[in-house]
């Protein structure tokens, strides 16, 4: 499979459809996420620099997430493809994302992005909080994220758009719906 940039607002399902995507097409995953949460419960400088942003639902600075990003990219194994999840977040990680793969004859593949009403996101990460204790997972902290996500990642939507990679998946309530329309959609990218 080709590479997956999966774009969404916190809770729109990018770790979970993330899971089915893999299960079905083998493929690389990663959550830039779960790699900060990782790096925090090992205690590592990084993680200490991490859990600051991450409590207050502020964004890593970019030159730290794309260092990041690189090494855990050249950590998979080559030639399987890689979803994205998580990261770009600003257009500087964009721009930065779309030169580490060409540097590496590699490119974007497809943009997949989940659009979801803010009163479900809500519901899902505050049910998510119930049952995983995840810390970003309060009522104050999720706002913020929101906030984060409308002024500075949204607006990379445009620049996929431009990049004639955006494909756009609408949530109708039912995630087999949802799951069936982006599955039905990479099938025709292999
Ligand atoms: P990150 O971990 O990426 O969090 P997020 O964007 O807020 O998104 P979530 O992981 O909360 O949601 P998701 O879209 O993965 O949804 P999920 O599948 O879990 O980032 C956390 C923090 O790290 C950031 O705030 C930032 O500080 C830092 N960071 C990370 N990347 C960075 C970067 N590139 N640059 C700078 N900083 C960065 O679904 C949510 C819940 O809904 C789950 O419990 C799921 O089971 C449930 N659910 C229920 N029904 C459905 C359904 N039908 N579809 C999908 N999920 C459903
Ligand atoms: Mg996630």
């Amino acid at each position: 499979m080709k590479n997956i940039i999966i774009f969404g607002a916190p809770g729109s399902g990018k770790g979970t459809y993330s899971d089915d995507i893999v299960a079905r097409y083998d493929m690389g995953h990663i959550s830039t996420g779960d790699v900060l949460r990782s790096e925090i419960k090992n205690g590592t400088e990084l993680g200490k620099i991490a859990q600051g942003y991450i409590d207050n639902g502020q964004l890593i600075p970019d030159e730290l997430m794309i260092d990041i990003l690189a090494k855990t990219y050249d950590a998979l194994p080559a030639g399987k493809g890689v979803i994205f999840d998580g990261f770009p977040r600003t257009i500087t990680q964009a721009e930065a994302l779309k030169k580490m793969l060409a540097d590496r004859k590699h490119d974007m593949g497809v943009m997949l992005e989940l659009i979801v009403d803010e009163e479900t996101l809500l519901a899902r990460l505050l049910n998510r909080a119930k049952e995983q204790g995840r810390a970003d997972d309060n009522e104050e902290t999720i706002k913020k994220r929101f906030e984060v996500y409308h002024k500075q990642t949204a607006p990379l939507s445009k620049w996929f758009e431009q990049e004639g990679i955006r494909n756009a998946f609408t949530w109708k309530g039912s995630k087999e719906t949802m799951l069936g329309e982006i599955f039905a959609f990479l099938d025709t990218q292999k």
